[in-house]
């Protein structure tokens, strides 16, 4: 008999407890994950390089130890147990084969060093335990079952080094389920190899887990992969859970705008509720069926398979093509409405330049709440190092783009480590707190820079009023908190406390 856990009859063969893992710096990689895993379930974790997938992995698996929560297997924590104790095998992200050695003897390798307890019976009926290695006979049988598996008969006495990508992959493969593990533990195993073997190797893994019928846990940062292959899908960032469920829901009923983001190509759109049933988003007011407070600022989703092309002044909004590609079945088009960028498939083609015009239907309109506690804008630095965004312009502190940055006599950036910085026309995420927003009558404070628009909605919030002001041109909202009583309709000047505007870089710039 082995010496593992005994596993007790339960539906979860593992669960998460507020597991946390943060590292000696700091870095906080798995946030108070709880999740619960069945028995022969197939779950991936899905999510972006750096979420803390390998880290969660690690913690299953043993080789890492959770900072705080618990690991439990079939009910019992495993805290304590070291990993070889533990019936799991974990196939690697960068996997290594032994190049030296041949197919059966990679796939043998830990079934040489492994000691099993073999009890026998004397002649006078008392029993004795004896720590045994396994026959040769019993490893060629083990070896030959889990090539089997893996498709790779006939196979044995090869060098692994004439093999191609997919087939070492297999060999690694057939190397963790040799143990005969109850959780295989699978971190990005097709991330080396080529998209054809990659999408073989997807079908030919979901064999594999109904033949074995273990747990698979698998890790990729492929959407399209965890679509395919999984029972259940938890997608993650920054170290916590996001969304668990099928990959159906996932799709269908994304949780907030990451999912909906990381899972297929969505169209994502800042959007207002204008009233029931009825949202704002590319200057444009469209029914939908999701119930959301008037006013509200809420992220709309709507995949490209869902919009509809139709000639121009047809349908609900105007724009034009700015890009087609032909993707195989579907062309998938871009379509420019003011400074938006609407992403289309559709079978029939249309050119670069084409005047059209979008339908959405209101149920393919999904619309998620947004926490909404600071105004976000996209803008850039000018000549004279104010800021751009908003459709208005706005004096501001560009230092705080390097920290311990000044700016010389001439206007340029001097960062900490003395080097000259042009930000000219550098691309900038720009936050604006609700407080930090001043209104003003129009012909007050115009000269002095700012964004100027109408008041088009005022909300009572016990103490305060909310207002959204929102430009002529673009349409950009400046939500605010003040204890000032406007109108609705006022035509108002916006100013911001050049303090009070948070800059961000886009992307570093270059030197
Ligand atoms: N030993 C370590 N010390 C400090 N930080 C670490 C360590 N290992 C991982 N991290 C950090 O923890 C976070 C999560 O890392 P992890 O490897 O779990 O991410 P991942 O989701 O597997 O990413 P990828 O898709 O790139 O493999 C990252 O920010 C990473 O830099
Ligand atoms: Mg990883």
């Amino acid at each position: 008999m082995e010496e593992q856990l005994t596993c007790k009859e339960s539906e979860n063969i593992i669960e998460l407890v507020d597991l946390t893992r943060v590292f000696e710096d700091g870095m906080v990689a798995v946030d108070k994950v709880n999740l619960k895993v069945k028995k022969g379930e197939f779950v991936t974790f899905l999510g972006p390089s750096g979420c803390g997938k390998t880290t969660t992995l690690r913690m299953i698996a043993g080789f890492d130890k959770p900072t705080s929560g618990k690991i439990l297997l079939n009910g019992q924590d495993i805290s304590g147990l070291p990993p070889h104790k533990r019936p799991v095998n974990t196939v690697f992200q960068r996997y290594a084969l032994f190049p030296h050695l041949n197919v059966a003897d990679n796939v043998a390798f830990g079934l040489k060093l492994k000691k099993i307890k073999v009890t026998y019976e004397r002649s006078d009926g008392s029993r004795f335990t004896k720590v045994e290695k396994l026959s040769k006979a019993e490893i060629a049988e083990k070896v030959n079952k889990a090539l089997k598996i893996v498709d790779l008969e006939g196979f044995e006495k090869r060098s692994v080094s004439t093999l191609s990508g997919g087939q070492q992959q297999r060999v690694a493969i057939a190397r963790a389920i040799v143990n005969e593990p109850q959780i295989l533990l699978l971190d990005e195993p097709l991330g080396a190899l080529d998209l054809k073997m990659r999408k073989d190797m997807q079908l030919e893994l979901k064999e594999m887990h109904k033949k074995l019928g273990i747990t698979f846990i698998y890790v990729t940062h492929d959407q399209e992969e965890a679509l395919t292959m999984s029972d259940t899908i938890v997608v993650m960032k920054d170290g916590e859970i996001q969304q668990e469920g099928t990959p159906l829901d996932i799709y269908n009923e994304p949780a907030n705008s990451f999912v909906a983001d990381f899972i297929g190509d969505s169209n994502i759109f800042s959007g207002t509720m204008t009233g029931k049933l009825k949202v704002r988003f590319l200057n444009k007011t469209f029914e939908c069926v999701d119930d959301f407070a008037k006013n509200e600022k809420v992220d709309v989703v709507v995949r490209p398979e869902d919009v509809f092309l139709m000639d121009e002044g047809k349908g609900q909004v105007d724009g034009k093509i700015v890009s087609s590609i032909f993707k195989g079945v579907h062309y998938e088009m871009v379509c420019k409405i003011g400074k938006t960028e609407v992403v289309v498939q559709d079978t029939k083609e249309r050119k670069v330049g084409d005047k059209v015009s979008i339908y959405i239907r209101p149920e393919d309109i999904h619309i998620m709440a947004k926490e909404f506690t600071a105004n976000k804008y996209e803008g850039y630095i000018t000549k004279k190092n104010t800021v751009v965004f908003g459709d208005g312009e706005f004096a501001c502190d560009v230092t705080q783009l390097y920290p311990g940055s000044f700016l010389d006599e001439e206007g340029y950036l001097i960062t900490a480590e003395g080097e000259k910085i042009d930000l000219t026309d550098v691309d900038v995420e720009v936050e604006v707190g609700l407080k930090d927003i001043d209104l003003n009558d129009v012909d007050t404070l115009e000269e002095e820079g700012g964004a100027v628009g109408n008041i088009v909605s005022i909300i009572y919030k016990g103490d305060h009023y909310q207002v959204i002001v929102r430009t002529d041109e673009n349409e950009e909202d400046y939500v605010c908190d003040t204890e000032y009583t406007w109108n609705e309709n006022d035509r108002v000047s916006v100013s911001i406390k050049p303090e009070a505007i948070r800059l961000k870089l886009k992307e570093e710039v270059k030197r």
